[in-house]
């Protein structure tokens, strides 16, 4: 039986068509790939692809990566512009022994050279906020609440499991600044014996916890998916407290190789869809801990 688990509410339209996908025997990589091109497309979703809120020097960078969870290998790209779906050169990248992580212009010229259509990701209406606030008071960064990085994870009917993320990360970010996205452990994880898992907010705090890897170790040890985003979470953001710090701002998914989801979150309220034969639907993680639920679309923030 396949599942498939995506971020934010901007992934639920997503999820809907790659559930489709799937249940007509595509494969986990696929649909993983498919429902990332759709965000990365709509210009609605300004931390992610086309419409991506620019840098504080005006352009709009891209990090996207993904990983084939029988193979353990991964492809990676950073800080691109002008590729008009970062996730598909990344998955051009999986599978190539060396060079699988190309950032800047290398990583642009990988995607002309093979054929992947590029295009100017800025819009007006990004271009105007930038504007707005260039012109306007120093303010300090803030991932977004309620979008961030679209993250989707796959097992298609065979048992294979893909992983995949995309993001323009933080509005106003320093030219070159990298978040977790498409850093293997940290963003994503895939091994297809034990789970996948990827992060959302904050990738400077991600980072610090290794979190999809931390949480595929739990679920290796044992732990189900949504007990092992809890602890990981829970993990860093205490230590983060601890440091006088808030750690306000990290949410996770996971998805098990027999179809178990979890999920948890250091915001308010977390959405995120998960696409299983009989339906797709959206559910929201909270960061007081109730249980996760299934909610309607209008009951929480965000693009859909
Ligand atoms: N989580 C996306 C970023 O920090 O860039």
């Amino acid at each position: 039986m396949h599942t498939i688990i995506g971020t934010w509410k901007m992934s639920y339209p997503a999820l809907q068509e790659a559930n489709a996908l799937l249940a007509a025997g595509a494969p986990a990589d696929e649909a993983v790939v498919e429902a990332i091109v759709r965000v990365e497309d709509n210009p609605n979703y300004t931390s992610v692809g086309y419409g991506g809120l620019p840098n504080r020097d005006g352009h709009v960078t891209l990090d996207a990566a993904f990983m084939d969870g029988r193979t353990l290998r991964c492809g990676a790209v950073i800080c691109v512009e002008d590729v008009r779906n970062p996730i598909r050169a990344a998955r051009l990248l999986c599978g190539r022994p060396e060079n699988c992580v190309l950032a800047g212009r290398g990583a642009e010229q990988f995607a002309r050279h093979a054929g992947l259509p590029m295009r100017d990701m800025r819009t007006e209406a990004g271009m105007r906020r930038w504007r707005e606030r260039v012109s306007g008071l120093e303010t300090p960064l803030d991932a977004y609440r309620g979008h961030d990085t679209v993250c989707v994870l796959a097992v298609d009917g065979s048992g294979r499991m893909a992983a995949g993320t995309s993001t323009s990360g933080l509005f106003m970010k320093e030219a070159g600044r990298v978040g977790d996205t498409p850093l293997i452990g940290s963003g994503f994880y895939c091994d297809m014996r034990y789970g996948a898992a990827a992060a959302t907010g904050m990738g400077e705090d991600i980072m610090r916890g290794c979190l999809s890897y931390e949480i595929v170790s739990q679920m290796r040890r044992g732990a189900s998916p949504q007990d092992a985003c809890e602890e990981a979470v829970r993990m860093l953001a205490e230590h983060m407290q601890g440091l006088g710090e808030t750690g306000d701002n990290i949410s996770v998914i996971a998805l098990s190789p027999d179809g178990r989801c979890g999920a948890a979150t250091t915001l308010a309220t977390f959405p995120f869809a998960v696409g299983r034969p009989a339906s797709t639907t959206l559910y929201a993680a909270y960061g007081d801990r109730s249980p996760v639920r299934a909610v309607a679309p209008d009951e929480v923030e965000g693009e859909c």
